[in-house]
């Protein structure tokens, strides 16, 4: 049977390994799929064993995903570009990485809550690992510009930098900026920091919403619940992280298998066992 898993650390609330046993079992494809949760300097070394035992395919969270797109022989270009990688394969001889976070946030956005980015103004707030890892694939959906506004506005700065000559073949003006003046009236905002794992209030004023934005947080459960209670009091339309986590994963899935999975399925299953 072909082998999967996901490493991080921790890793030990993941959901992937449900989400592809049910992708598999909807598509009727044999494999097993496990978390390994990996010492913090020993992620090379995981890698390197799990491929070397004949593993196929493997995802990989934080804090891995920067060194997961430098160890690897070949990286995709948007993989290139997010400087982090979520998604690794092993093909003849060859260690390839990828990036599915950024597929995964768009088709949530775009697919499943049925909202079209192009033409829109968005507010990434946020310059690490899930912001980047997710940047290209919104410049590609052509909004009118994306906000990228950071604590450290260095690494905003840098961040947009890398993605300029994409953001001006899309026609996408990009532009870095501090947390506490990014602009005002963004049709979409998408939470990409962790600060709501300290416990922070959510780090940008109410007057970034347009009346009827969408509200992104790319975590879910609890905490993304403080994100999406400033959202809805400021009349923003919410939406979690939880349709990101199964597009992503289909898009894991879809390299791996070549087949693409039930995502929505999935998801609503998903909603249903959390609710
Ligand atoms: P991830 O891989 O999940 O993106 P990361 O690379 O550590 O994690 O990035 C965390 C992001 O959350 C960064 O943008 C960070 O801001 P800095 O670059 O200034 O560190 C942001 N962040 C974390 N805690 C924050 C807080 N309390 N307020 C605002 N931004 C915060």
């Amino acid at each position: 049977m072909d082998h999967y898993c996901v490493m991080g650390h921790p890793i030990g609330h993941s959901k992937s390994p449900w989400i592809h046993a049910r992708f598999a079992e909807l598509t009727g494809q044999s494999l097993q799929y496990d978390k390994q949760l990996v010492p913090l300097d020993g992620f090379a070394n995981a890698v390197q064993q799990f491929f070397a035992q004949g593993g196929r395919g493997c995802n990989v969270t934080a804090p891995f995903k920067f060194e997961a797109a430098r160890l690897a022989d070949h990286t995709s270009e948007r993989a290139q570009l997010a400087q982090a990688a979520n998604t690794l394969s092993f093909q003849d001889g060859t260690l390839r990485a990828d990036n599915t976070d950024g597929a995964g946030l768009v088709n949530d956005i775009q697919g499943n809550a049925g909202f079209d980015l192009a033409g829109r103004r968005i507010l990434l707030i946020g310059a690490g690992g899930a912001s980047a890892g997710v940047l290209a694939r919104l410049i590609e959906t052509q909004p009118a510009s994306i906000t990228v506004a950071n604590r450290t506005v260095e690494k905003a700065q840098s961040l947009v930098d890398r993605h300029a000559t994409l953001g001006l073949l899309q026609k996408t003006e990009l532009l870095a900026q501090a947390l506490k003046g990014p602009g005002a009236d963004f049709d979409v905002i998408i939470n990409a920091t962790t600060s709501s794992l300290g416990g922070d209030a959510v780090p940008v004023p109410a007057s970034t919403l347009k009346p009827g934005a969408l509200a992104y947080d790319m975590m879910y459960g609890p905490s993304a619940q403080g994100f999406m209670t400033w959202a809805k009091e400021h009349g923003a339309q919410p939406r979690d992280g939880l349709g990101m986590l199964v597009e992503q994963a289909a898009e894991a899935f879809l390299i791996w298998r070549g087949v693409r999975p039930p995502s929505q399925q999935v998801l609503s299953e998903m909603r249903a066992t959390l609710a």
